[in-house]
């Protein structure tokens, strides 16, 4: 294997998950009806009468991590996306898009054959879509050491929405909306990603909160710093946006967020493409320094 090849490990660290309801064994169930088979609450508390399902299973979910052979391993950039996606939809926006940007990064660095100064470790996350579960166990399964190990993490989750926007995680509470900053580091990560965007993609980026709606969350909560990009989901795109990036005000950033729509065609490549590359780029920086703010290009 060359310097710079990943080497892949399934984690088996992610508790059993409740699955969402499948289709069979469905009953219609009347307003304000709970069903008692499975203690499932899901049925008529908005005065409507609803389908709930009947039988609940528990699974395994997995994270999948993979890690550069090179790079000090105490001075880990990671990057995370989350592989799962909901039942009513493929999921190719939410979260195909920031797993193939991971996938593509991790490709490029493979053949890589003079390695990288700080090891890069990827990962796939398992069960986002049941409250950041991948991650949370994850982050909960190192010690203290193995938690300072970790540089930064970047996350990528929805990077390719159809009527996109460029988000940037706030690590810096530029925008002073209440969530507060990023850990300490953050607003370095923020400016890197900032940089990238503006200067070689010809994109003004906005910030957007570390609201806590995605992987990085965990990270956070553990004093880890941490930024990311995000283009856009059930939120309406302003007239000041469409100016500023083009694509449609007054609809959401995508349409088809958590949909049976949210196929391949539902990617806007142009903006998935940009966001993939400051991904890559911003990698390629972290991975050669963690000192330096708008650093360096990877040689
Ligand atoms: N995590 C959300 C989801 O997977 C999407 C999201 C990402 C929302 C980033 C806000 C910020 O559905
Ligand atoms: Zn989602
Ligand atoms: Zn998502
Ligand atoms: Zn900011």
């Amino acid at each position: 294997a060359t310097a710079g090849a990943v080497v892949a490990v399934i984690s088996d660290n992610v508790p059993p998950a409740p699955f969402r309801p499948v289709i069979e064994n469905a009953a219609t169930v009347p307003a304000g009806f709970v069903s008692q088979e499975d203690g499932d609450i899901l049925a008529g508390l908005d005065g409507q009468s609803a389908t709930v399902d009947l039988r609940s299973e528990m699974t395994v979910s997995r994270n999948v991590i993979a890690q550069t052979r090179s790079g000090r391993p105490d001075n880990v950039v990671m990057l995370g996306a989350h592989l799962d996606s909901v039942p009513e939809g493929p999921g190719i926006n939410d979260n195909g898009s920031g797993s193939a940007a991971l996938l593509e990064i991790a490709l490029k660095l493979g053949p890589d054959r003079k390695g990288v100064n700080n090891a890069v470790r990827f990962a796939w996350w398992g069960a986002e879509e049941l409250g950041l579960l991948g991650s949370e166990a994850y982050v909960a399964s190192l010690d203290f050491e193995q938690q300072l190990d970790i540089a930064m993490y970047l996350n990528f989750d929805m990077i390719g929405s159809p009527n996109a926007g460029y988000f940037v995680y706030d690590g810096d509470d530029s925008a002073g909306t209440g969530a507060g900053p990023g850990p300490f580091g953050s607003a370095q990560i923020e400016e890197t990603f900032n940089s990238y965007l503006r200067d070689q993609a010809g994109v003004e980026p906005l910030p957007t909160d570390f609201d806590g709606r995605s992987d990085y969350g965990p990270f956070i909560a553990a004093g880890i710093p941490a930024g990311g990009l995000f283009t856009g989901a059930e939120d309406i795109k302003t007239p000041e946006e469409a100016a500023l990036w083009g694509g449609t005000a007054g609809i959401a950033f995508d349409p088809c967020y958590h949909a049976v729509c949210d196929t391949l065609g539902n990617l806007d490549r142009t903006a998935l493409g940009r966001n993939l590359d400051a991904a890559a780029w911003t990698t390629g920086v972290y991975a050669y320094s963690t000192d330096t703010v708008n650093g360096v290009p990877p040689r």
